[in-house]
């Protein structure tokens, strides 16, 4: 079983790097503009009572959360295309590739007791983020929620490629009109993490992640962000060999005899520690901080390098699909964090967020690419069950990210 374990994840590793080397050879075309107007279908009275909460009064007066909910059919849906949205990123393209089925565009998140998830508005976004700076800093499914929302977007206008690089994993996007900033960073640890052996094969790759140190190369830019989204997740079941104050303190599925070992959860937890505290060590940041939950993988009949695939064209229900395992056990592990973010965050004035996207995507394992993320006649056979059809449910994470932002605007 534990054997079962680290193969399912360290193929999820495979399917990211992969994703990133086929990422540097896009070339983005331009495509014609696609008009869509979503027009919101009601307007509720928030309330601020809880700080780290999504929570807010219905007409009815009752309290709600919008991340506990169910999916319901909606026919109108997706709100943009592969054809209105020139920056989708081939692995994750699955029209292009040819996806036969259309249904998993057809459902929209319908959160419990009378609350509703407005549709997204773009207008209203880019109104709402006017002079601000946001950034996704996490691996490539933090870059995958990224693109959604420049998707989402683009149905009003694209921004300007304002990056330092070409490297296509710290991307710099700027909306002119808004003076709005999009930034992503690549940190799939958030911590300092040095590959052991760069040549090796990147399944079993081991890795030396310095808990107690952010990666610099987001944290040392983090400072002048208004809006921080944070997220780590797959990367974490490879093996790895801790470091705190500079020394070896054991490690994960190492396979070197004279280290102790711990688990990957030790490593998962005071990661996202570590990160939280270098926000708020950051002298001079303001920002508000979101934690984007687990995103959940769907390999089903098999293990991934084994034909496991994700072949549904319809969401679970909750009786179907649950979390478990350890990737239960990761999500607590941020849920409870986040709780300690919270209390000492709160200390110095500043807001950390719970992004809880975890059980709206728990049922959607028809959400995935499967094998519609490269040209059928190309030698891959690995399904990736891991990152999100664009468009596609991940597309909700950008709604729920925006009524949480409205939040935080009412609460100025
Ligand atoms: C979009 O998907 C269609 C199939 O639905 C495909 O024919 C077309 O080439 C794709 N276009 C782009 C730009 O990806
Ligand atoms: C754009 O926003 C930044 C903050 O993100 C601010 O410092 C700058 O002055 C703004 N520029 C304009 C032209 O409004
Ligand atoms: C483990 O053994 C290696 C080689 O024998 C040695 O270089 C290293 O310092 C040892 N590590 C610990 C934590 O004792
Ligand atoms: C695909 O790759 C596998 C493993 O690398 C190889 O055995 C097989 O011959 C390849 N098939 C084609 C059609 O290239």
């Amino acid at each position: 079983m534990r054997g079962n374990q680290k193969t399912i994840h360290t193929t999820c590793i495979i399917v990211l790097l992969s994703t990133l080397t086929l990422y540097l050879l896009i070339t983005l075309v331009p495509v014609n503009l696609l008009e869509i107007s979503p027009t919101p279908w009601s307007c509720w009275s928030l309330t601020l009572t809880d700080h780290n909460n999504v929570k807010k009064n219905t007409e009815s007066g009752e309290r709600c959360d919008m991340f506990h909910g169910k999916w319901v059919q909606y026919p109108n849906g997706p709100y943009y295309t592969n054809e209105s949205c020139n920056v989708i990123f081939d692995q994750q393209n699955c029209m292009k590739f040819g996806r036969p089925d259309r249904e998993f565009l057809k459902w929209r998140w319908k959160p419990d007791n009378h609350c509703e998830l407005p549709i997204f508005d773009a207008v209203g976004f880019l109104e709402l983020v006017r002079g601000k700076s946001m950034a996704f800093v996490g691996d490539s499914v933090a870059r995958n929620q990224a693109q959604s929302l420049l998707c989402l977007l683009a149905t009003v206008v694209y921004p300007l490629d304002a990056s330092e690089t070409k490297d296509p994993r710290f991307r710099h996007w700027l909306y002119k009109d808004h003076n709005f900033t999009l930034a992503t960073f690549w940190s799939p640890y958030l911590v300092k993490a040095i590959n052991t052996y760069p040549t090796g094969p990147t399944y079993d790759r081991l890795v030396n992640l310095y808990l107690d140190q952010p990666n610099e190369d987001w944290a040392n830019e983090i400072e002048s962000f208004d809006y921080v989204i944070l997220s780590a997740s797959q990367w974490f079941f490879g093996p790895q060999i801790y470091y705190e104050n500079h020394h070896v303190i054991g490690c994960y599925n190492c396979h070197v005899n004279n280290l102790t070992s711990l688990n990957k959860f030790y490593g998962y937890r005071k990661a996202f520690r570590t990160a939280f505290q270098a926000l708020w060590n950051s002298q001079n940041f303001k920002g508000v901080t979101f934690l984007r939950t687990l995103s959940p993988a769907h390999f089903e009949n098999g293990e991934w390098n084994r034909g496991g695939r994700c072949s549904r064209t319809r969401p679970a229900t909750g009786r179907e699909m649950r979390l478990e395992g350890d990737s239960l056990k990761f999500y607590l592990i941020q849920v409870d964090e986040m709780k300690r973010a919270v209390e000492q965050g709160a200390r110095r004035g500043l807001k950390f967020r719970l992004l809880d996207t975890t059980e709206a995507m728990v049922l959607r394992p028809d959400g995935h690419p499967n094998h519609f993320g490269h040209w059928p006649h190309e030698n891959v056979t690995i399904a990736d069950c891991v990152h999100w059809c664009l468009p596609g449910p991940i597309d909700t994470w950008n709604e729920f990210l925006f009524q949480m932002l409205k939040m935080e605007m009412l609460s100025n």
